[in-house]
């Protein structure tokens, strides 16, 4: 992870703000721009690429460690069904640069090595944006060379339609719930619903504010699928460089509720 952070923090632009027409109302410095885009009602894009390397500094090990934790809490009989078959089949929704993926594949890398067993993994990442595709090529190529993934382009308020792509064990939503109104995300979890198989895996990690879990409370039960829901706070655990650290301000402790079910 070191390395990606460094590689990332080396290929800021200083003088992109100078420059820019876009920055967020108000704001002072690229830094500022991009924190401030998620308050007062400002507008919330990743199109510019300097908000794009400030996301991975800032959020991706953090929001890895979140649907890490999650992902250890998935029940064991249906990790054990992955491993029994050899395979699994993911999908994760608003994918961004991967965090959800890098945190759900670091937990099979895991289980993999101490149950002494391969697993076959074929991830397909969904996104409303191509400008993350770089990132998460990059992410898989550096972290995950032995999985296979591919991308898909759409708006999910225009509905899923993946009929290639055979259905899913698992599927992961990180941070897009808070993105999307409740009626969206209503509609998606049908959408999401339709693509999993029975036994099927729905982690759905967000914001900690009521707002936002009351939308995914309701998702799980207008799909009529239990669900355990945790609270993360504790220390991320994962190493950053520190003058690094100083200058862009990294969260360092997990900040999510992550709510987990499995389809009947
Ligand atoms: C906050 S980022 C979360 C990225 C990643 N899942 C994580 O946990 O760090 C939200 C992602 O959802 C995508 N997104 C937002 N609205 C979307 C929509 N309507 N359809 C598909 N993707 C969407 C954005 O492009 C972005 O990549």
């Amino acid at each position: 992870m070191n390395d990606l952070i460094t590689d990332y923090y080396d290929n800021l632009n200083p003088g992109a703000f100078s420059d820019c027409e876009c920055r967020t109302p108000r704001s002072n410095s690229c830094l500022d721009c991009f924190q401030s885009q998620f308050f007062g009602g400002n507008e919330i894009s990743y199109d510019c690429e300097e908000k794009r390397k400030l996301y991975v500094l800032r959020y991706f090990p953090v929001h890895c460690a979140e649907n890490y934790r999650g992902a250890k809490n998935i029940p064991s009989d249906v990790i054990d069904n992955w491993f029994e078959d050899g395979h699994v089949n993911i999908l994760s929704v608003g994918g961004g640069p991967g965090s959800d993926i890098c945190g759900v594949l670091e937990y099979l890398e895991d289980e993999a090595r101490s149950r002494q067993v391969d697993l076959s993994v074929d991830v397909v990442r969904l996104d409303i944006e191509d400008q993350w595709d770089e990132v998460f090529d990059d992410v898989m190529e550096r972290f995950f060379p032995w999985a296979s993934y591919r991308t898909v382009h759409l708006d999910v308020n225009d509905g899923i339609d993946l009929s290639s792509d055979g259905n899913f064990d698992m599927a992961t939503l990180s941070y897009l719930t808070s993105e999307l109104s409740s009626e969206a995300c209503l509609n998606l979890a049908d959408e999401v619903d339709s693509l999993l198989v029975d036994g099927g895996v729905l982690m759905i990690n967000d914001r900690p504010e009521d707002v936002v879990e009351q939308d995914i409370r309701s998702m799980f039960d207008r799909i009529e699928v239990s669900y355990e829901e945790y609270s993360l706070s504790a220390w991320a655990g994962y190493r950053y460089p520190n003058d690094i650290a100083d200058v862009v301000g990294p969260k360092f402790n997990m900040n999510s509720s992550i709510f987990i079910g499995v389809k009947e």
